[in-house]
């Protein structure tokens, strides 16, 4: 460590070293010397080496010197059962007790006080959700060998605990989902459970941010802070894992553990002296209601704001290499502009050796500047952040004074992780939130439980590679599955890249919520989508503009996540659970994953120079259409030999999908969340619907006030290969408001259908009025004409484009289209 050259290294212990309360008051490490020097010292333009060495892997810390074992203690017999409250109980077991608590029908906590002394150092901050309803109530039964407690309302979780000696067991629905099969135990390193697995086709997911994978049945995972970005570390650990037998536990701690799910027992522990677990009971594989209790619990996703569904482009420029001038982030904005690639925030660097300001001085803080650079990035339609290694002292200021929205605690001030990691999230959120009235959006390392509450996860100082490709996609899709909702890595990583992997990552990243590019570490340092020159551009352009049209789906999806706990970024086994060939770690569930119910994605990460065709795509049950040439595709399925060359990224949309998109605007993120036109890209098959989520896109009146819209879009039609048959596409009313709201808009559905329409009919049920919309004679006529509708043969096997008339929101209303075909059957669709 003493050896390191980095500046960043040489920070993370000297802040790690700070109580986190000072960030905000002391400047830190930017106010004294020697580690500013070090700071300055492998400056960009350097590569990897000299920003941030690698940390070795987490040390071991279950393991005594020596590799001596310990014989553990473990719990004993049941002496008493006392009865707390309502729903509270205790086991007395000598001077041992063990309480379960009920807070909610399907979520039971368990905490063990060994000699009797409860401690709870985490709740004040990981846990949120209290018991409910108010009145649940618990009930405790005498079955002679054992005790059973569960909560008074019929279903849910049940507890069995054996009196001699205590063992518990977890219930859901009268079944046993585990049994302890040794009691509770403890040793010097850890206080750890021992459960018996249901069976050998129980499958295990979670623990947050497992670099590389998903499902864990494989070696133990680690539950720590470990500073390790590459595959096989954790950056972004939680206490938390789901089974696939009905079950999830929390173990409610800032101790690092270990899980080991890879044999029969399992073993699940911690580095403490006390044992806190709350356990998520739910129907077998019912994922998604685990992550609602987890995330009831811990608290939900944050909401980003509208701006954070773009890309951000972050570097040093108070620097040599940009002149020391801050003022070129506004230059660099303008770049994105000239390219027309709608990126959407800018991450200044006032850390690592730079500040803001104009000049050699070091650590410029130069407020006037920032106002400026603020001011002159919204007018192009960004929003700005900074990026600090050190602590934001300034945040008020900065928030307040010079309207920066966004952060990012760097590995420069999480310290060791855990708790102090987290605390220093919560303020920046605050720091945010206080002094205005924008919401939360900070990007951060070494999270733990709750910190998705807060911040973006991402994966770390990494090299650019297609490798790095390969090992993100089994990352990403495992930390969402732990209530991480906005996850994600640099664009082509900090180090490292090229041309084919900065596009094959860019390509992948424009399908999930946040990203970002982090300019000045690399040997080809700019990593901007323009850096590379053709086709790269052109490529990144096209993909930078289809995350742009998919806000409104992403958006939505986010409000989900915010709402519910279930991720925009979806493993297969989290959507498709069922599907057994989804929960083991291979190609086809680790290397592919759902955006949302409705867009399969395949990541590319096999060089050109090898294939450009991929293998093993695994599609579930249901048809699917390529994304790229129209063609249906029945499920299940493998599909081998998709072309991939560079400029394609394989996807595949679910039969059913109605995919709300925005048209193209030079600065899509700058307004509210809504569009004028609205797209409805829309793949017929029987009944689907899609609940567009709306708000004012910025500020904390959709999440405070309530002050947000809901669009139900329903379809019904026939199935995707159907040569005709009845079409039907419902827009009810707008339901809510918020500031800023459209009263009307255009509409141009895109309806994937073989066959020509011969008539296309606008109604209004109230009125009981129907208007048919004129047919145009090209595409291009149709863009000019007020409204009509046009049918293109072309495209992607037949898509009936159709424009209406600006419509109010807050009347529901329809258009029906009578269609030939060879049968003569009519296609109806319902707007
Ligand atoms: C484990 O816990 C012990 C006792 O609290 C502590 O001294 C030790 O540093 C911890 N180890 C780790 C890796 O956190
Ligand atoms: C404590 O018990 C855990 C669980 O069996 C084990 O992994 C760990 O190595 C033990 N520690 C010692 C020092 O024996
Ligand atoms: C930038 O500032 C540093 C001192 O902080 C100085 O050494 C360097 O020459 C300056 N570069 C430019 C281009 O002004
Ligand atoms: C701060 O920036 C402003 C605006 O660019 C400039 O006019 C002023 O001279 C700068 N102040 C210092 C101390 O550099
Ligand atoms: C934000 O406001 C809350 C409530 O007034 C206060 O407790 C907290 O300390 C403030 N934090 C910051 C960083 O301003
Ligand atoms: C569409 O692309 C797929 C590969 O993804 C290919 O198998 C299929 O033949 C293509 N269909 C058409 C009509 O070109
Ligand atoms: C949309 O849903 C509404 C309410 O369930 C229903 O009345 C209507 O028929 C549906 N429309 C279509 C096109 O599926």
């Amino acid at each position: 460590m003493l050896s390191c050259s980095s500046g960043r290294g040489l920070l993370l212990f000297a802040v790690g070293a700070l109580h986190v309360g000072l960030l905000f008051e002391a400047v830190g490490a930017d106010s004294a010397g020697p580690t500013q020097e070090a700071l300055n010292s492998g400056r960009p333009g350097s590569d990897r080496v000299n920003r941030f060495p690698k940390i070795g892997a987490a040390i071991d810390y279950n393991v005594l010197e020596g590799g001596q074992t310990e014989v553990p203690s473990v719990v004993g017999d049941v002496t008493s059962l006392e009865t707390v409250g309502p729903r509270t109980f205790r086991l007395h077991c000598g001077a041992d007790v063990l309480q379960l608590d009920f807070y909610r029908t399907d979520v039971v906590r368990v905490q063990m006080a060994w000699a009797g002394k409860f401690e709870d150092p985490a709740s004040a901050d990981l846990v949120v959700g209290g018991p409910t309803p108010a009145t649940l109530s618990a009930s405790v039964e005498d079955k002679g060998d054992y005790l059973q407690f569960q909560a008074t309302t019929p279903g849910g979780v049940a507890i069995q605990a054996s009196k001699m000696p205590l063992r518990l067991s977890l219930l859901w629905g009268g079944n046993v989902i585990w049994t302890e099969s040794q009691g509770l135990a403890r040793n010097s390193t850890s206080t750890f459970q021992t459960l018996s697995a249901g069976s050998g086709k129980e499958h295990f997911f979670g623990g947050g941010m497992q670099n590389g994978r998903f499902s864990h049945k494989g070696p133990r995972i680690r539950i720590s802070s470990d500073g390790n970005w590459d595959e096989g570390g954790n950056p972004n650990a939680v206490p938390f894992y789901l089974s696939t037998a009905g079950y999830a536990t929390f173990r409610n701690t800032w101790s690092p553990g270990f899980y080991d799910f890879s044999s029969a027992p399992l073993v699940l522990g911690h580095n403490e002296s006390r044992f806190d677990a709350f356990y998520f009971g739910a129907e077998p594989r019912n994922f998604g209601a685990l992550l609602e209790g987890y995330t009831y619990i811990t608290g939900r996703p944050f909401m980003p704001p509208v701006y954070g569904l773009g890309l951000g482009d972050s570097d040093c420029y108070h620097n040599d290499r940009h002149g020391n001038d801050t003022g070129v982030a506004v230059a660099v904005a303008e770049k994105y502009r000239q390219e027309d690639m709608p990126a959407a925030w800018l991450l200044p660097n006032d850390g690592y050796g730079c500040g803001f300001g104009l000049g050699p001085t070091s650590f410029p803080k130069n407020f006037t500047l920032l106002d400026e650079v603020v001011l002159e990035l919204g007018e192009q339609g960004f929003a700005t952040g900074l990026w600090s290694s050190a602590g934001l002292p300034d945040i008020k200021r900065m928030v307040q004074g010079s309207g920066t929205r966004i952060a990012k605690t760097d590995v420069g001030w999480i310290g060791d992780g855990y708790k102090f990691a987290f605390d220093a999230v919560r303020m920046v959120a605050q720091g945010i939130e206080n002094n205005s009235d924008a919401r939360r959006f900070i990007w951060t390392v070494e999270g733990w439980a709750g910190t998705h509450r807060y911040a973006v996860m991402w994966t770390g100082d990494n090299s650019g590679s297609l490798d790095y490709v390969r090992w993100q996609v089994p990352t990403f899709i495992g930390s969402s599955f732990s209530g991480q909702a906005h996850v994600s890595g640099d664009v082509d990583g900090i180090f490292g890249g090229s041309p084919e992997s900065f596009v094959r990552d860019l390509q992948f990243k424009c399908l999930m919520t946040v990203f970002m590019t982090m300019s000045g570490w690399a040997a080809n340092p700019d990593k901007q989508p323009w850096a590379w020159g053709e086709p790269y551009t052109s490529i990144a352009r096209m993909y930078l503009k289809l995350k742009a049209r998919l806000t409104p789906y992403y958006y939505t999806l986010s409000r989900q996540a915010y709402d519910t706990g279930l991720p925009p970024v979806r493993a297969m086994a989290l959507e498709f659970p069922l599907d057994d060939r989804f929960l083991e770690h291979h190609v086809g569930s680790a290397q592919q994953f759902m955006a949302g119910p409705s867009i399969l994605v395949v990541p590319i990460y096999q060089p050109l120079s090898t294939t450009a065709l991929r293998d093993e795509i695994h599609l579930p049950a249901g048809e699917w259409v390529d994304w790229w040439n129209g063609s249906v595709y029945e499920g299940p399925a493998v599909i081998n030999g998709c072309p991939a060359p560079l400029e394609r990224l394989p996807m595949f949309v679910r039969a059913g999908a109605i995919l709300p998109m925005w048209a193209d605007t030079p600065m899509p993120y700058s307004a509210a969340a809504q569009s004028d036109p609205l797209i409805l890209d829309i793949f017929p098959s029987g009944e689907s619907s899609f609940s567009l989520y709306e708000d004012d896109g910025r500020t904390r009146q959709a999440l405070e006030q309530g002050a947000f819209a809901r669009t139900l879009i329903n379809c019904s039609g026939p199935a995707p290969r159907a040569s005709s048959g009845r079409v039907a596409v419902g827009i009810s009313a707008s339901v809510g408001r918020f500031e800023g709201q459209l009263a009307q808009r255009t509409y141009l559905l895109r309806v994937h259908a073989p066959k020509s329409p011969t008539a296309v009919l606008l109604r209004h049920h109230e009125s009981s009025t129907a208007e048919a919309l004129p047919l145009q004679g090209s595409l291009s006529a149709l863009d000019f004409a007020p409204s009509g509708w046009f049918f293109d043969a072309a495209q992607l096997q037949g898509v009936v484009h159709i424009k209406t008339p600006p419509q109010a929101s807050s009347i529901a209303f329809a258009v029906e289209l009578e269609v030939s075909s060879e049968r003569q059957s009519s296609v109806q669709i319902v707007i």
